[in-house]
């Protein structure tokens, strides 16, 4: 429903949704120091976007609606082309997600190795669904493409850990050393 409501304040169908309301996106002092070093890295402004989104996401664990907007002002850009951006890559969430992002790779060398039934020992050890976060918050478990580290696989990402060679046991192990 709120990508809905950015993308029609892009087309212009903002007032077929007059009653919906956003509340502004305050950044924090600390952020827009932050952002202004992040803009001095680039000749253009638009490339500053993704650690823009990078640093809203550590703040909030979420980008919102209301950080689209804000963040597309700051880059000169609409908050539908910062949705569309920001929807292209899995690490970035418009829902909030458990203390613990857990990204299971299902892709080939991973699968290969076993990485269907481990996800399924995951899903069951966590007591949930892939997609699904835990009653307590604390985990969410996502399938995920190659994550770049084949030679390890079968792996997993754990928020911004990499895990490979992975085993029932080890995965338990794990799982079990995040308080
Ligand atoms: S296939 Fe799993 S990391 Fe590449």
């Amino acid at each position: 429903m709120q990508l809905i409501c950015i993308r029609s304040l892009y087309a212009g169908c903002g007032n077929l949704l007059g009653n919906i309301k956003m509340s502004e996106y305050k950044f924090s002092e600390d952020q827009e120091k932050e952002i202004a070093r992040i803009f001095a890295k680039y000749p253009v402004k638009t490339s500053a976007l993704l650690p823009s989104l990078t640093l809203v996401q550590r703040a909030d664990q979420v980008v919102s609606p209301e950080a689209m907007v804000a963040i597309g002002k700051k880059l000169d850009v609409s908050p539908a082309y910062v949705q569309s951006v920001l929807s292209f890559y899995t690490m970035y969430h418009t829902e909030k997600v458990g203390k613990y992002m857990i990204l299971f790779c299902i892709n080939i060398s991973c699968q290969l190795n076993g990485s269907d039934k481990l996800l399924e020992h995951t899903a069951k050890k966590l007591n949930i669904k892939v997609g699904e976060t835990t009653f307590d918050e604390k985990f969410t478990l996502h399938r995920e493409e190659c994550l770049a580290a084949c030679t390890e696989a079968p792996m997993m990402r754990v928020n911004d850990t990499y895990y490979g060679n992975l085993t029932e046991q080890r995965i338990d192990q794990i799982i079990d050393s995040l308080d």
